[in-house]
């Protein structure tokens, strides 16, 4: 997984995402001190994502200013996201970006090469050094629900709705949400949600473990923000390492795990006292 690069803020903003590119392609992003908010910010078109958002998303993850130990993911407008856009379904497409037509007779190298681009602008958000968590509220529809499961956690207003629309479109969910879907909801469940592209609501969604907290739509800002708090009260790298940790348990056998626990505490005890390096 791809280190946080220094930290190379001006004004706020990382030197290469520039607000201004960043409001061309419907997104914004800021940082407070130790916590960074991006914000999906095209609310006429239900911030609709295309190749420029994700792209710029993995420029955000590549610039992250080393400070940052919490990422907050939210939507402008009635909808957190109505996913990719629709244009891409058109043989126009999106205006300098393609279409699904002319990606599918790209060469499979080069199509398994796009995809993994497009995947990047989700994936780092899981990284250890930070804590990730998705501001939910009204649609979260395709990507926009996959960009949701790329967070750590997430806290969601009282009408939300999420859908896995992509098999209803022909398609599969390829923007790195089918693996945190199953963990956190189980296979069947995930099936279920999945191949029959319904909206899950905030009550199931927190009965299943896809939410961690549901809240009135107005109070969502100030849950966030709450969380983030509790979340900052940690010591930074013993965070970094506990997350570690959890996002190789499933994967190790206990034997694996309890050497884990013990490689990360002895980095832990000799960075508070001293010792064999
Ligand atoms: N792409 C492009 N434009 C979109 C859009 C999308 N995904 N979703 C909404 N819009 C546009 C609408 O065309 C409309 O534009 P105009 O005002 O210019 O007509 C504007 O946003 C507002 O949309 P609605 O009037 O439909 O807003 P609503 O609040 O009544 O409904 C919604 C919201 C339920 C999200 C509805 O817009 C909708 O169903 N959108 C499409 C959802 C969808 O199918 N997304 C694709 C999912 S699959 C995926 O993301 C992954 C993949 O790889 C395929």
């Amino acid at each position: 997984m791809a280190e946080a690069k220094a930290p190379q803020q001006r004004g706020g903003q990382t030197e290469d995402v520039s607000a201004e590119t960043l409001a061309e392609i419907g997104l914004r992003f800021e940082v407070d001190g130790e916590i960074a908010t991006i914000t999906l910010d095209r609310p006429d078109k239900r911030n609709a994502q295309t190749f420029a958002t994700w792209s710029a998303l993995a420029r955000i993850g590549d610039s992250l200013p080393e400070q940052v130990r919490v990422v907050v993911v939210q939507g402008e407008g009635p909808s957190f996201s109505a996913g990719i856009d629709l244009r891409m379904f058109t043989p126009e497409g999106v205006p300098g970006q393609g279409s699904f037509g002319s990606a599918a007779r790209l060469d499979s190298a080069s199509f398994e090469q796009r995809i993994q681009e497009a995947q990047q602008g989700f994936r780092w958000l899981r990284r250890p050094e930070i804590v990730s968590i998705a501001a939910v509220h009204g649609h979260a529809i395709g990507a926009g629900f996959q960009l949701a499961l790329s967070c750590d956690l997430r806290i969601v207003a009282d009408d939300v709705k999420f859908c896995m629309k992509e098999p209803a479109l022909g398609l599969v969910p390829d923007l790195t949400g089918t693996k945190p879907l199953v963990e956190l909801v189980g296979l069947a469940k995930a099936i279920d949600i999945c191949l029959t592209a319904r909206f899950v609501e905030a009550d199931e969604a927190m009965r299943i473990g896809l939410a961690e907290r549901v809240v009135a739509g107005g109070d969502l800002a100030k849950a966030v923000q709450d969380k983030a708090a509790e979340l900052l009260s940690t010591n930074r790298d013993a965070a970094a390492a506990t997350k570690r940790l959890l996002q190789g348990a499933q994967s190790r056998t206990l034997e694996e795990q309890c050497a884990a626990e013990g490689a990360e505490q002895i980095k832990r005890l000799r960075a508070m006292f001293g010792g064999a390096a």
